[in-house]
């Protein structure tokens, strides 16, 4: 039977934070971490063994479970039950999975599951799904799942990702570009250590209180509106604080992916203040609007400041996870080193210096491929 292998890279926002499920901008990567689900086809049953947790989940072609499912299980019977639905052949799968994405990082690893899945099963019964329909499959079993409400950039990163650049991705209308990342910047991803489990976390009151805000704007989008409309609108309404909050970090965070677009494509080189000042006021904004940062991705951020990063924020949902750092190409080595150092001596806590490259999104590899061949992980003392 043919041996089948696919990659799904996990990705960082470069900016563009809690703004996908209004409809807003989002400014992600894929990169070099990521899920490799490789196997064959099978006549009856799906079956995979995870590498990482060494356990197997088994499901009926229509992904059915047969028997308890571990935790990262319930995103695979989502996939494969909604796939079922869609139309995709009962055939089974035998294989493994195995990870480079720290789990609950804020790096994504659970659309690098259900894209790495997903695209599995589709290969191995000879069914396809265009780009954005396998995007939405992933985001919904991921809802049926675990009953997180998420947005739609994490999957259609891990599926449009170009290496070498962005992708700018209104989530409103699906409208998407590709934006160059200068080569005289790396991105450098640096783990607190401290895990964010998105179902307990307050991600679904925070989509909650958002909706509060977005009822005042009468249907403009949050990205077509100025942070002084957006207060004004919320003020005539008699919007409450917290939602009032959470609005303009929205309204303010769209314009600042805009800016980053400009500061990265400006013709003389990347405006380096812009990035260093858009990231910033993103990273506060997140912190004191919308209220998910940590104290340690706090003080990630100001470490990255000071160890020489042109820009930090916190990226991904929050509540813990991880923070993005651009650097200056050559410099990376000297800022992981500073910043690994000076958080273990603050914390007690060790960070993980992740030197990224930029990926293709997901596709086929070699059979017998292991995602851990193309991590470059440069770790904290
Ligand atoms: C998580 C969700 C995404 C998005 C981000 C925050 O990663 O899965 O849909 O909302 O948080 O930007």
């Amino acid at each position: 039977m043919t041996a089948y292998a696919v990659f799904a890279p996990a990705r960082v926002n470069l900016v563009g934070e809690h703004t996908d499920y209004s409809g807003g901008l989002v400014l992600p990567v894929a990169v070099d971490l990521g899920m490799t689900v490789t196997g064959r086809s099978d006549e009856r049953t799906i079956r995979l063994r995870s590498l990482a947790f060494d356990d197997t989940v088994e499901l009926g072609c229509d992904g059915t479970p047969r028997g308890t499912l571990p935790g990262w299980g319930r995103y695979v019977a989502g996939v494969a039950r909604l796939l079922h639905e869609r139309g995709r052949r009962p055939v089974g799968f035998d294989g493994t999975i195995g990870s480079t994405v720290p789990i609950g990082a804020g790096l994504s690893s659970s659309a690098a599951l259900t894209v790495s899945v997903g695209l599995a099963l589709c290969r191995a019964a000879d069914f396809d799904l265009p780009p954005f329909e396998l995007a939405r499959l992933a985001q919904e079993a991921e809802h049926v799942a675990v009953g997180v409400p998420c947005g739609l950039m994490d999957p259609v990163i891990a599926i449009l990702g170009r290496r070498g650049h962005a992708l700018l991705l209104d989530c409103g209308t699906e409208e998407h570009r590709l934006v160059p990342l200068p080569p005289e910047l790396v991105i450098v991803v640096f783990d607190s250590g401290v895990r964010h489990a998105l179902e307990h976390s307050g991600y679904a009151a925070r989509r909650a209180e958002l909706e509060r805000g977005l009822a005042v704007l009468g249907g403009r989008r949050p990205s077509s509106l100025r942070v002084d409309e957006a207060e004004a609108a919320a003020r005539a309404a008699g919007l409450d604080a917290v939602a009032t909050r959470r609005l303009r970090h929205v309204v303010a965070e769209n314009e600042r992916v805009r800016r980053c677009v400009a500061a990265l494509e400006a013709l003389e080189g990347p405006d380096l203040a812009e990035l260093g000042t858009v990231f910033r006021e993103s990273h506060e904004s997140l912190r004191d609007d919308f209220e998910v940062s940590t104290p340690e991705l706090d003080l990630l951020v100001d470490l990255a400041y000071e160890g020489g990063a042109v820009a930090a924020r916190m990226t991904g949902g929050g509540f813990g996870g991880s923070i993005v750092t651009l650097v200056e190409a050559g410099r990376a080595p000297a800022v992981v080193a500073a910043v690994t150092a000076d958080y273990v001596a603050r914390t007690r806590r060790r960070t993980t210096g992740y030197i990224c490259t930029s990926v293709d999104g997901a596709g086929d590899v070699e059979p017998g491929a292991r995602a851990a061949e193309t991590v470059n992980v440069a770790p904290g003392p």
